[in-house]
């Protein structure tokens, strides 16, 4: 069922919610693929009933970012989620999220702002805002509807480790739930951006997870200094990359290391094509 206003979802769970029902939630800004799908499978299998949000976040974007130019593919989204038996499409307008007519800015509205060591590194670093509305949307996703658990994918690392902070701090009683990055068969991490990509672009863009893997595997060969795992991504690197940042970070703090160990993720940003990558991996892990 497609539904665009915030009332109209409210009377569906209040019903669910009378018949005893657990909720998920599957926050997305659509253009679904098969990484949204993982995520929507593993909702059907935790929970009786599942909301899929659908909704091009503008305050999550920045001025000079693709908010215009964002992929927006809501029929083809609904095939998908009709498909894998989805209760709820929820996608709302910026009108119906914000206000009517509000000025999209912390000036006016309230905004969640995650902690300053979290938003001041990776990401962060070059997307100034875009977790305060990150996090401000997903709480207005939480509290419209009351879900018990919420699904993110570990692509977005630096995110889920935001949204769990959040959750924790502001004693918000949703279960996050995170699902492994779904990748191509040739290695490249599923996104919405890959959309932005031509076949020699896709080709190129295979460096950000071969540099993963091979951090890793020098990592499991026992190299742990952090500078020398970082510095193996040059080798890789040619004039079609643009490296925004290749760090190795405590997979729960996303505090930097001198050492990685088992808790560690490396991270990777990067611009192919002009379209801005990311991808990550754990290095204690066998996956
Ligand atoms: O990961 C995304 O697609 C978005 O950041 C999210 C969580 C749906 C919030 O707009």
């Amino acid at each position: 069922m497609l539904l665009h206003n915030i009332e109209d979802v409210r009377k569906e769970i209040t019903e669910w919610r009378k018949s005893g029902l657990t909720v998920g939630l599957v926050p997305t800004m659509g253009a679904l693929h098969n990484g949204h799908l993982s995520l929507i499978k593993k909702a059907k299998e935790t929970c009786d009933k599942v909301v899929v949000s659908d909704f091009v976040n503008p305050i999550q974007f920045g001025p000079s970012e693709d908010f215009d130019k964002y992929p927006r593919t809501l029929e083809a989204d609904m095939d998908l989620c009709n498909k894998e038996g989805v209760d709820i499409v929820f996608a709302p307008s910026a009108d119906e999220m914000y206000g009517e007519g509000q000025r999209l800015s912390n000036d006016t509205l309230t905004y969640v702002c995650p902690p300053f060591f979290y938003v001041n590194t990776l990401c962060g670093k070059s997307r100034t805002g875009h977790f305060d509305g990150v996090c401000t949307v997903v709480l207005k996703l939480f509290n419209i509807v009351q879900p018990d658990y919420a699904f993110f994918g570990q692509k977005d690392a630096q995110q889920v480790i935001i949204i769990k902070k959040m959750v924790n701090d502001l004693n918000v009683p949703i279960k996050i739930i995170q699902c492994p990055i779904v990748r191509e068969e040739s290695g490249l991490a599923l996104s919405s951006r890959n959309k932005y990509l031509t076949e020699q672009g896709k080709k190129d863009a295979l460096v950000l997870s071969k540099i993963l893997n091979n951090i890793k595997s020098c990592y499991k060969k026992g190299i742990t200094d952090v500078s020398a795992l970082k510095e193996t991504a040059y080798n890789f690197l040619t004039e079609k990359h643009d490296l925004e940042y290749i760090e190795i970070v405590d997979k729960y703090t996303l505090e930097d290391k001198i050492k990685a160990d088992d808790n560690s993720i490396a991270l990777i940003a990067c611009r192919v094509e002009n379209v801005r990558l990311i991808d990550n991996i754990y290095l204690g892990e066998n996956s």
